[in-house]
């Protein structure tokens, strides 16, 4: 194959981290291809964060990240911080607000993040081939051949930045799992995460049309915990607080779910022992959850006695509701892929495969997950940052 475009490096995916790398690595003299097969670039920032993309997280700490080396990422996310990209939306003036928790978001829309990012790369000479699918890629004498339909294009470097496996139907793929495994690197078992859980039938049968209903709890998965909210959907339970514990739920596991955090609902029914029942009862839990949700779940656990030990009972039942999902919704509901390339593979200062010099994988792709709240966004700044500066 005759190559007709030659680069320092090319990048294979022009998502966040792709981005990030070709801008880095253009401004600092390289001459940088990215390879996109999508009709335009960052499709998935454009639908971010309801369309206003949460971009970084001020509070983003290596706890903050699942990975099967907890100290991984550390080294990317200390070379490029919140702060970095919050310097770059200033620059451009876009304004932002910070939703709860340290999640910046933006005023307007993710389009601008994704202007921005389309003005950098021009601003450092980065060439976008679009609508371009890799159809091979080899490892020749001089570095690296790449096969796509219209033409060859050869490089020193290939950045593999082709993103996880969440939403397939916006164009996710499997192609830099099978770059990774067609250079022998190792893949830790991956699976949908930040996504809703469906119920067991038995369940859904229960409650699933209260959906819309929601609730302020902690979800706990996997030995992780989140306070957060809980919402109840047609097929099972989402809200920030389920997305979050999901990523830590293995199939077969419980999730426990404490339904009136630092609360105590039945307190006043232990006080008198005279007028005890379920009435009462319903009426104490709707001071804490949606009315219907409060009426259904005691239907469904009070017991007929209304002694101290079946009121205490209850109590912990409250703050223990154990659930058996029947599983998620998948990688079509997912926001992001847990697992993945595995990180003893690549050198954690550039992202480099260490049995494979000149060849890169950079966000998503790699076994470093961010929990929600603009973390995912920012590994792939750092991650994408931190190859691009090695390049
Ligand atoms: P990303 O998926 O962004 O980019 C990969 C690129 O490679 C894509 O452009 C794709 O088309 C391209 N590609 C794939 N295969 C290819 C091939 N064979 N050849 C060429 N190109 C190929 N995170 C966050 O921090 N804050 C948020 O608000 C949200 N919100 C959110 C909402 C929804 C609905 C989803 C699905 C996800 C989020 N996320 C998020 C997660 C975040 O979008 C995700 O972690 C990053 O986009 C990952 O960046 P990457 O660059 O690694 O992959």
């Amino acid at each position: 194959m005759a190559a007709k475009h030659t680069f320092d490096a090319m990048v294979i995916g022009g998502g966040a981290a792709g981005l990030m790398c070709a801008i880095e690595a253009g401004r600092r003299g390289r001459r940088v291809a990215v390879l996109e097969h999508a009709e335009r670039l960052g499709k998935k920032i454009l639908i971010s964060g309801g369309g206003r993309c949460n971009f970084t997280n001020i509070h983003c700490k290596p706890e903050n990240f699942i990975s099967a080396n907890r100290h991984f990422a550390r080294s990317a996310l200390a070379r490029y911080t919140p702060r970095h990209f919050i310097e770059l939306v200033e620059r451009y003036g876009i304004a932002y607000h910070e939703k709860t928790l340290g999640q910046l978001f933006c005023d307007g829309s993710a389009r601008q993040i994704v202007a921005m990012l389309e003005q950098e790369c021009a601003d450092a000479g980065v060439e976008i081939f679009l609508n371009t699918k890799t159809i091979s890629v080899e490892r020749g004498a001089e570095g690296f051949l790449l096969e796509t339909a219209e033409a060859g294009f050869s490089a020193g470097a290939l950045v593999i930045a082709s993103g996880g496996l969440s939403i397939p139907k916006m164009g996710a793929t499997c192609f830099g799992y099978d770059i990774a495994k067609q250079f022998g690197l190792g893949i830790l078992e991956c699976r949908p995460a930040l996504v809703p859980i469906k119920l067991n039938p038995n369940d859904c049968k229960d409650y699933c049309d209260l959906t819309g209903l929601s609730a302020e709890v902690i979800a706990t998965a996997g030995g992780r915990s989140f306070g957060e909210k809980m919402l109840i959907t047609h097929g099972g339970l989402s809200g920030p607080a389920i997305l979050q514990a999901s990523s830590y739920w293995h199939a077969g596991e419980t999730i426990t779910i404490d339904l009136a955090p630092d609360q105590e609902a039945f307190a006043a029914m232990l006080e008198s022992p005279s007028g005890r029942d379920l009435t009462s009862a319903k009426t104490e839990l709707r001071k804490i959850l949606p009315a219907r949700f409060a009426d259904r779940w005691l239907d469904l656990h009070a017991s007929e006695r209304w002694t101290n030990r079946h009121v205490n009972d209850l109590e912990g039942d409250l703050h223990r509701w154990q659930l058996m999902p029947a599983g998620t919704e998948g990688y079509a509901k997912a926001e992001v892929t847990v697992g993945g390339i595995d990180t003893d593979e690549l050198s954690g200062k550039t992202m480099e495969v260490k049995r494979s010099p000149g060849l890169y994988f950079i966000g998503e792709l790699v076994d470093v997950t961010g929990h929600l709240g603009g973390f995912n966004f920012q590994w792939a700044w750092s991650s994408g940052y931190a190859a691009g500066q090695a390049l």
